[in-house]
């Protein structure tokens, strides 16, 4: 295992934001986690997991020792009409979406282009255009930090719910390490969510494949998500708020054209991005921090932006989305 240390975590994480951790290294296998495990405590520093850096805010550096997860290797576990796939928690997300896709095998086509890698994917349980790791997770191997034994956690173990999970919850105990999940041979796609029916149709695409979808997903979110190798960020920085039945209609008395999605417990979810665009923050910039121009839900780094420039901002149109809608938005990416 490499060590170094004083290392640059610019280029790790999506951000790009430019602060040094203490001692930085990569874990290729158990074997490394656990020396990094051992490392970290010797030096008596805190060990910072990291997978791709996407979910990630720095606001200066890290006295800590960084461990990013560069574990590779995915495999058929299962085969059948269903199939059990594990992958180690190193792998970037969007290519093992696309080895999946590939082999023929549909689930996880929603899920195309997010960035970051397997083993954070379900710390956050992510989701995207109806589809959430949740709905083809099969399970998952994590080290205990505090006994140093591995468990193995099924899908009722996990907690998940939106952009939560147990992992998130007890944050610093369970060093994911590989992930299985539950896709099959058979296409049963979704399409109902947002614009991803409307796309396929102006391609001309009417009995749509798995691929289909992806490549659909990937050009709907091109257009609006920036690139965090062109324009740092993380992501939508707010989680869109689930709010009471009377809080949601106060603010549709007030703006009738709110975006707003009842939830099954009564509960509605606002979309956060029509707040804060609707405040006025869209396009904003103020330094090198700033509102994206075509998606108000992310924040984004025009280059030399610190975290806590970035955090501040986000406390602006907190504070701003209350003042005017009287709703609380919730950061989503890890502030550090
Ligand atoms: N909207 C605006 N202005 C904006 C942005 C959005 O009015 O600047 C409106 C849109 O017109 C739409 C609604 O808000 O009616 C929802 O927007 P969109 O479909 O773009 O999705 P979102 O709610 O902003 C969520 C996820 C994304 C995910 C998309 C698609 C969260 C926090 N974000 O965004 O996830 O890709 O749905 O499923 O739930 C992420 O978590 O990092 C992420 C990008």
């Amino acid at each position: 295992m490499n060590l170094a240390e004083q290392v640059s975590l610019k280029p790790f994480n999506s951000f790009g934001v430019d602060v040094n951790a203490a001692l930085f290294a990569q874990a290729h296998n158990d074997a490394e986690v656990r020396a990094a495990l051992q490392l970290a405590q010797e030096r008596q520093l805190p060990l910072l997991v990291m997978g791709g850096g996407s979910n990630l805010l720095l606001t200066g550096d890290v006295r800590a020792l960084v461990l990013r997860m560069a574990s590779r290797g995915i495999r058929l576990v299962e085969d059948g009409e269903q199939v059990l796939i594990e992958a180690e928690a190193g792998e970037p997300w969007h290519p093992f979406v696309q080895w999946t896709l590939a082999q023929g095998f549909a689930g996880l086509e929603n899920l195309s282009l997010i960035p970051g890698t397997v083993g954070a994917a379900p710390m956050q349980n992510i989701g995207a255009y109806g589809v959430e790791i949740k709905d083809v997770f099969h399970s998952l191997t994590a080290l205990d930090r505090q006994t140093g034994e591995l468990r193995e956690f099924g899908l009722a173990d996990c907690n998940f719910a939106y952009r939560d999970s147990l992992f998130k919850q007890q944050a610093g105990r369970w060093l994911i390490l590989r992930v299985r999940f539950v896709l099959s041979r058979q296409q049963t796609l979704h399409l109902e969510y947002g614009p991803v029916r409307q796309r396929l149709t102006e391609q001309g695409i009417d009995r749509p494949t798995a691929s289909d979808v992806s490549r659909a997903i990937c050009s709907i979110r091109a257009e609006k998500l920036p690139d965090p190798a062109v324009l740092g960020n993380a992501g939508s920085f707010f989680k869109n708020p689930v709010v009471s039945a009377e809080l949601a209609a106060k603010v549709r008395a007030a703006h009738a054209d709110v975006v707003a999605y009842p939830q099954a417990d009564g509960q509605v979810k606002l979309a956060a991005g029509w707040l804060i665009e609707r405040a006025g923050w869209k396009g904003f910039r103020e330094g090198d921090a700033g509102v994206h121009k075509l998606q108000a839900l992310v924040l984004v780094n025009y280059g030399g932006a610190t975290g806590s420039e970035l955090l501040a901002l986000a406390k602006r149109i907190q504070a701003d989305v209350v003042a005017k809608f009287g709703v609380e938005l919730e950061i989503e990416p890890n502030v550090l």
